[in-house]
């Protein structure tokens, strides 16, 4: 019995462990490890500079995000700021984001694979929501969504697939999002099926998406240019 109830603890905890390891970044072993963007050492992350090398530039960036940006033809721009343009944040487990959105412009439904994320925003209104995991029926893939205004907060789970939409035709809007990874990673769901290269075979997505191949090519089209232009 003793053995057995261990074994199963053992194993609720190597799951607990695992999960933990692929949701989020790990904890720091020390008060800081600025990455050495330069090193040919491969670690999870980026091995730390010599900490008496280290000062306040190493966790600054002059990054004008009090600035507006041209947004993209999608009507978005995502000024991130991870681990790339701040070295310090390597090891910390956090970044943060700039999103101008254009008058009924939009940050497109996309993942983070290694972040949680927290957004307010700063000027304007926003549709947002992000769409659960495969589930049993009745909650399968169940879509939660807010309209959003100014000074509002909103929470995007690790992982889930997610959007933010300016409803407002006349006005742009401004949001700011802090994402729980010194580098979150984006998936944009339509540039990455549509637009992949070299593309996936249309075989596979005119089944996947129960469509006419032909409208795969006309979507492949678009997203070709997209990410390949
Ligand atoms: C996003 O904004 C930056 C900074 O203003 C700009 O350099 C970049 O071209 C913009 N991206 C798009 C897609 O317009």
């Amino acid at each position: 019995m003793a053995s057995s109830s261990s074994i199963l603890l053992f194993a609720a905890l190597l799951a607990l462990v695992s999960w933990q390891a692929t949701a989020s970044d790990p904890s720091p072993l020390q008060d800081f490890c600025v990455a050495d963007l330069h090193s040919p050492v491969r670690v999870n992350g980026f091995v730390c500079k010599n900490p008496m090398e280290v000062n306040a530039d190493d966790f600054f960036k002059a990054a004008n995000l009090d600035k507006p940006r041209v947004t993209n033809k999608v009507g978005s721009n995502v000024t991130l700021i991870n681990v790339m343009q701040i070295a310090g944040l390597n090891t910390l487990g956090i970044s943060i984001a700039r999103i101008d959105y254009a008058p009924l412009g939009q940050n497109p439904p996309h993942t983070h694979p290694r972040a949680t994320e927290i957004l307010t925003v700063l000027e304007g209104t926003l549709y947002v929501g992000f769409v659960t995991s495969n589930q049993p029926a009745p909650n399968r893939n169940k879509f939660l969504s807010k309209m959003l205004n100014k000074g509002d907060v909103f929470v995007f789970p690790v992982g889930l697939i997610h959007f933010q939409f300016n409803p407002n035709p006349h006005q742009p809007a401004i949001a700011i999002a802090a994402l729980s990874s010194q580098n979150p990673g984006a998936i944009t769901i339509a540039n990455a099926v549509f637009g992949s290269d070299p593309p996936i075979s249309y075989d596979v997505l005119a089944k996947a998406f129960q469509v006419e191949k032909n409208t795969i090519d006309y979507l492949q089209a678009q997203f070709w240019e997209n990410n390949h232009n």
